[in-house]
């Protein structure tokens, strides 16, 4: 149990680590591709180790300019679009690892594999991939038809078009990897726009991909030469200290080298529209199309809003902490279209609920949201983490902003995405 007391200001800056969504990308591209790919800022944690030991496990090559803090320099040498080898692979508790691999996997001739996880793993949905790869020609078989283990026989393939059923990344990303190695342009028909980090870095080492309206076409590649993969720091961490110095009076927290892709920065749309004291400062790089700033926040009255429609895709990770931000408005915060939330690393609308609650939260689930009645608030309490990394980091802001503190129970969840963070925000709190 972990406990998280009333604090005094957030003050200072940081850089939050590096992106989990373009670390994995990073990986999985860079074993893809020939020879040596160079990743700066490769996010040390434990879903993207998992990413490298299954990168390794097909047999891409992986060396550490540091091995004792792998964020500073990898070097990994790729096997080729068509070279991976069989193998089992435990993703761990990495759901975006777990279904962008099977894509690329999937057209590789003569080849077989077991894809497993953890407890976790086991309850996260494969058929949103396994659907659409068989059409493409893919051999898988699932457990139930839609549980890991997968198994998957590599085939060939051929380009599809393909409405999408949900707006996920993580499907999209699946079949642009499978579609780079199929027969033929595969079309990826979009409900909404998700997050195009897979993309983006494509593009940057040779592939042919580009976008027209909802659709994403891809033609197959005969290879790819990523070079250098540049990661920048996570916006879905850095939300963690963006809500905890809105809710914490008096505080001013600058975040440094933030990525700021479009598709991922719903949450300061959201923020914003609530009354967030938010400045995204000019733009300080842009890696293979990921553009980077600094975002200051300052403590803020918030007003309740509506959330959804084309919004959530864009702010899908961030969803909890509005809820949480949404107990400290004033009004009725209603969360909508979000039914994905039930299909993350656990519920997120029955784990957000009962944390928001056992704090003093006034909660209502729905079927794809929740509606929060802002208090002005919360007393503080007791949560459960459930295993899932983003509820324990939200208990630790709670406590922070609450009236009698938090004790969070599997605070070590917080590791799969962000080892340092009680350090980090120790070291906002200047202790
Ligand atoms: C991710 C996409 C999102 C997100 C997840 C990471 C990705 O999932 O929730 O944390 O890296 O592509 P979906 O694509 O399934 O919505």
């Amino acid at each position: 149990m972990t406990r998280f007391d009333p604090s005094g200001p957030l003050r200072g800056s940081l850089r939050p680590p590096s992106d989990k969504s373009i670390s994995h990308r990073a990986a999985l591209i860079a074993a893809m591709g020939e020879g040596e790919t160079e990743v700066r800022g490769y996010l040390d944690a434990a879903d993207t180790r998992s990413t490298l030991s299954a990168v390794e496990a097909v047999g891409a090559r992986v060396e550490n300019a540091d091995p004792a803090r792998i964020t500073s320099e990898l070097s990994i040498r790729g096997v080729g679009l068509r070279g991976a080898g069989s193998a089992a692979v435990d993703v761990g508790n990495a759901g975006t690892l777990l279904r962008l691999l099977p894509g690329w996997l999937s057209g590789q001739v003569g080849q077989r594999w077991t894809i497993d996880g953890d407890e976790s793993i086991r309850r996260r949905p494969v058929d949103r991939i396994a659907v659409p790869l068989r059409k493409m020609g893919a051999h898988l078989h699932a457990r139930d038809d839609r549980l890991p283990p997968l198994e998957i026989e590599g085939a060939p393939l051929h380009g599809i078009t393909y409405e999408m059923p949900i707006a996920s990344a993580q499907v999209k990303s699946c079949l642009l990897f499978a579609g780079l190695v199929a027969e033929g342009e595969t079309r990826l028909v979009e409900p909404l726009p998700s997050r195009d980090h897979t993309e983006r870095m494509l593009s940057a080492a040779g592939a042919t991909v580009r976008r027209d309206g909802l659709t994403v076409v891809i033609e197959p590649a005969e290879c790819l030469r990523p070079g250098l993969i540049a990661v920048p720091a996570d916006i879905s961490s850095a939300a963690f200290f963006i809500v905890a110095a809105l809710l914490v009076p008096d505080s001013k927290v600058l975040l440094e080298g933030v990525g700021v892709n479009r598709t991922r920065t719903g949450v300061l749309k959201i923020l914003e529209r609530m009354g967030a004291d938010l400045v995204e400062g000019e733009l300080t790089g842009e890696y293979g199309g990921e553009p980077t700033a600094n975002i200051e926040v300052g403590s803020s009255a918030l007003q309740a809003t509506d959330v959804g429609g084309a919004e959530i895709p864009l702010a899908i990770d961030e969803l909890p902490l509005v809820a949480l931000a949404a107990c400290f408005a004033e009004g009725t915060t209603k969360i909508r279209d979000a039914e994905e939330l039930r299909r993350k690393e656990s519920d997120r609308i029955e784990t957000v609920t009962a944390a928001l609650r056992a704090l003093g939260g006034k909660v209502e689930p729905t079927e794809d949201g929740m509606v929060i009645e802002g208090t002005g608030g919360l007393r503080g309490g007791t949560i459960d983490s459930h295993g899932d990394h983003r509820i324990a980091m939200l208990g630790a802001v709670a406590g922070l902003a609450s009236r009698e503190g938090v004790e969070v129970r599997g605070m070590d969840a917080a590791a799969v995405s962000y080892p340092g963070f009680e350090a980090d925000l120790a070291s906002l709190l200047g202790r």
